[in-house]
Order: C-alpha cells, then structure tokens, then sequence
C-alpha cells in the first residue's frame, strides 16, 4: 500500500493536489463518503491529530478504532511484525503516533494497508500539510514563500525543511548551536531545495526573520523531554517568538505553532493572541488536510 512515512513519500505534485482536494473539501465542492475503518495507534498524547482524524474520517462516513497501546497487546510487548499482520486483515488505514521512526517501517513493511505517521522522533507530516494549506490560504500559493522555524531543530522542523523545500519555499531555520536540524533531513532538504528555493540555517533568529513571510515556532521541551525544561528553558530563551522579534520581519508575515504552546516560553502571549497568529485555522486545517490525505490513499477521488 502507499504509506505516508515522512513528507518526503508525496511528490510536489501530489502535495499541491492534495491542498487543492483539501481545499474542496474544506469549502463543500466535494463531499466523497466511504465505510472505511481507520485505526488510530498513538503511543503518545494527543488532542489535534487523533480529534482531527477521527472528525475527519466521521466526515467521511468511515468509522475509528482507538487502539490505545495500555489496552491492547502492543503495550505488553506484541511485536510490531505480528501486530501489523493482524491489523491489516482488519483495517482499511492505520496512523501511528510513535517514539521512532523505525516502528513506522516495519509497520510498512508488515502490512499492506496505507500507514500514516502522525508524528514520530523523525517528522510530523500531516502537520506539515496543514501549515501548507494554511500559508497557501493566506497567501494563494506556497511557492516562492519564506518561512521562519525559530527554536528546536526537531521532528516538525525536519517535516517543514523537506515539505518546504519540496514546495519551492525558502526555509530559514534559527536554533541553539547543539539542537540544530539532523544533517541527513538537512542534507535532503537542500538536495530537494536545488535552485527552485534556499535552505538556510542559522543561530541567529533575528537573521533568521528578516525576509520571513511566516514565522513559526514549536514547543521547546517536547514529550518525553519533560524532564530537561529546567536545562532547556534558558537555552532556548533568545529564540522566543515575542513582538520584539516580529519587529524584524515583514509587518504582514503571519505567525504559526502547531501547538499546544507554552505561552512565556517558545512564544508570548501578546504574539499567539495577537493579530498576525493564524494558529487556530492552522490547527482547524488539520482536519481538512487529512480528510485529503484519507480520500486520497483510500483511493475515494
Ligand atoms: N500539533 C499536534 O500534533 O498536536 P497534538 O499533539 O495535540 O496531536
């Protein structure tokens, strides 16, 4: 089955349909119904991916199984082999929430039913389809855009680099020294980028933000990492998306964050309330990018 490991899996192509169908969908053009069943695997939290894609598959006329790892045996140590075997004799789709990427491969590998990841160590691709659909909504396309990802190099800002890059957008990425991008999704994210966009990386978020049509920030101390904030706080704290670093960029660049934010930390109050942020439509698009996602690998347009 076509599976959706990491943004990278849609060609530019069919990125830019998929926005379109979402789009559609989004506005009512189109309403396709399916009786499919998606399950949804989180070994982690979450309030908008799961709410978002089980809306989403409501919406679609399909049904959701919550297979939440402390009531099922993947919690007790059934492996992944034998777990993907049986749930693609059940399923129609699977997403998996996970701590490693390398879960989202054998999973692929073991089943044929189309796996999402919905967040993973490495990336959040369907995070990233909606923070496109949104900057194309603002903008009327992505291409040529220049975005902003100020704070820690991780697994969302791998997604944007590659998505972005894919997208013909210019990437600026500012973080710490030691909490920089993975050079591999960095070394990617250029080779895709070639002459059609720039990737750039830097310490210096203000650098960063000059030439920014979309600032974006994330969580500073992410799940499983709790334990560091005290460390992370104060490294972190020159990087904090506030009306000071804004000053630095176009007056009508719009701020995201795939939430949920840390208001005093990754960004202030003034800045998430204030009114360049586009964070709940960002976080409403979750649902819309992903019933495209559904419609497409389901094969329903
Ligand atoms: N942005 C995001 O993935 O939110 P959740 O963790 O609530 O799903």
């Amino acid at each position: 089955g076509r599976d959706l490991l990491g943004i990278a899996d849609l060609s530019s192509e069919e990125i830019k349909n998929l926005l379109e169908l979402a789009q559609q969908l989004k506005s009512g053009k189109l309403a396709p119904k399916c009786q499919k069943i998606l399950g949804l695997l989180f070994y982690k939290a979450s309030t908008r991916t799961r709410v978002s894609f089980t809306v989403a598959m409501y919406q679609l006329g399909g049904q959701v199984i919550d297979l939440n790892p402390s009531v099922t045996q993947v919690g007790r140590g059934e492996p992944i082999e034998d777990t993907a075997r049986v749930l693609d004799r059940y399923l129609d789709i699977l997403a998996i929430r996970t701590f490693a990427q390398k879960d989202l491969e054998i999973f692929a590998q073991y089943a044929q039913i189309p796996i999402i990841n919905a967040l993973s160590d490495l990336e959040h691709p369907c995070q990233i389809l909606a923070d496109l659909l949104t900057i194309k909504e603002c903008f009327g396309s992505v291409e040529g855009i220049t975005l902003s990802y100020v704070g820690d190099g991780n697994n969302v800002a791998h997604s944007l680099l590659i998505g972005g890059a894919l997208m013909g957008m210019n990437v600026h990425i500012a973080t710490p020294a030691n909490h920089q991008p993975d050079s591999q999704i960095l070394q990617q994210a250029q080779e895709l980028a070639q002459n059609s966009s720039k990737i750039v990386v830097t310490q210096d978020p203000i650098a960063a933000v000059t030439e920014a049509q979309v600032i974006y920030t994330d969580v500073w101390a992410s799940m499983g990492q709790e334990n560091l904030a005290d460390q992370r706080i104060p490294l972190f704290q020159p990087y904090q998306v506030n009306q000071e670093l804004l000053s630095h960029a176009d007056s009508e660049a719009i701020v995201l964050h795939c939430l949920p934010a840390h208001r005093g930390e990754e960004i202030t109050e003034e800045v998430i309330e204030g009114k360049q942020s586009k964070v709940w439509d960002q976080a409403e698009n979750r649902m819309h990018a992903q019933k495209a996602l559904l419609v497409s690998l389901l094969g329903l347009s």
